[in-house]
């Protein structure tokens, strides 16, 4: 009996000793490939850190979000996938900390209401798609820079240029950057998109990226070239609040500047298909609703332009669904939109 339990014993010993070193192994060769991993994502982004212990500490970000993007995907539940892009050695935190930049002030100022010039719209196309229509530039980058609010307010600037002149013309953000402080825009510190329309509205226009290229860092206004007015709008409408179908009439219609919450994992790392969140109502964004369809399973969507480069999402898109139960919409989305008028 003694001599079989040494042996039983002794097998269970190797066997425990065998499974541990094993586990070890696993876990020393899975981090290895993460850290493989971590080397061929900063070549393809171009990343540099500063010291080894900035590295380390990024690839434990790193590590951490590849593997919630990779049981996301693999769970494969939701009607979105992730990807592991250029945000992937950013936690959530500093992400929102750093990229959007609307400034909603809640306490401070009530929505403006507005006159909506397209209250009586009964009529709306089942689909629409703004950039087939020659009316969306090609998605552009804010960089580590809170200038959505500037983004989005000239995205629906060229919009409705487009509309009214028939070009379409690549218009400066750095100009609103620089040049803007009406109201709560603060260049790179955030602003909101109806600040920016004030400002094009009493400055007669806005001048071209081409004159006045994006730099992604707040600069000293420059008043020869804030003075060329090659865009113009008279005026600016918000949409009312809380109501999907209305926001509706003006996508119809033009491009329009929307606010939304941005700020979850899901949305840092979106990469494809019709986003369902998860997002609260904490405008942090401002984006741009250039369309609205419906897949084939009859998930209806909006289109959205957003400024984060076209290795984001769908091209720099996302389509986020579209009349939801909530009135708020989902990230938020029908709650504080405006647009330019002509
Ligand atoms: C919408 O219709 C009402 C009632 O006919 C009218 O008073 C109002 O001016 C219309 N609004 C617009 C923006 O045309």
């Amino acid at each position: 009996m003694v001599s079989i339990c040494k042996r039983q014993c002794f097998f269970a010993f190797i066997l425990i000793l065998g499974m541990w070193a094993f586990e070890v192994a696993s876990r020393e060769l899975q981090e290895s490939y993460m850290s493989a991993r971590h080397e061929q994502w900063m070549a393809t982004y171009g990343k540099v850190y500063v010291d080894a212990a900035e590295k380390e500490r990024r690839f434990k970000i790193f590590k951490n979000n590849v593997e919630y993007i990779e049981s996301f995907n693999t769970a494969g539940n939701k009607p979105y996938k992730l990807s592991v892009n250029k945000f992937a050695d950013q936690t959530n935190e500093k992400f929102k900390g750093a990229r959007n930049g609307y400034r909603r002030p809640f306490q401070t100022r009530p929505m403006k209401v507005t006159s909506f010039k397209y209250e009586n719209v009964t009529a709306v196309p089942a689909t629409m798609d703004w950039r087939k229509k020659g009316a969306v530039t090609p998605i552009k980058d804010q960089g580590q820079c809170g200038s959505c609010w500037a983004f989005s307010t000239v995205a629906a600037t060229e919009g409705i240029n487009q509309l009214t002149t028939g070009k379409l013309v690549s218009l400066s953000e750095q100009e609103l950057v620089d040049c803007d402080n009406q109201g709560e825009d603060q260049g790179c510190e955030g602003g909101l998109m109806e600040d920016g329309f004030e400002f094009i509205i009493k400055n007669h226009g806005i001048t071209t990226e081409a004159n006045y290229p994006y730099q992604a860092a707040d600069g000293t206004c420059n008043s020869k070239k804030q003075a060329s007015h090659i865009a113009k709008i008279t005026g600016y409408e918000s949409v009312p609040a809380n109501s999907e179908a209305e926001l509706l009439k003006v996508v119809a219609n033009q491009p329009i500047s929307v606010s939304i919450d941005a700020g979850g994992s899901d949305f840092q790392f979106y990469s494809s298909g019709v986003f369902t969140g998860k997002c609260g109502t904490e405008l942090d964004h401002g984006v741009t609703a250039v369309g609205y369809g419906e897949t084939s399973d009859g998930t209806k969507y909006w289109l959205v332009k957003n400024s984060w480069g076209t290795s984001w999402g769908e091209e720099g898109y996302i389509r986020m669904q579209r009349d939801i139960d909530t009135e708020e919409g989902l990230c938020g989305i029908a709650m504080d939109s405006s647009y330019p008028t002509a």
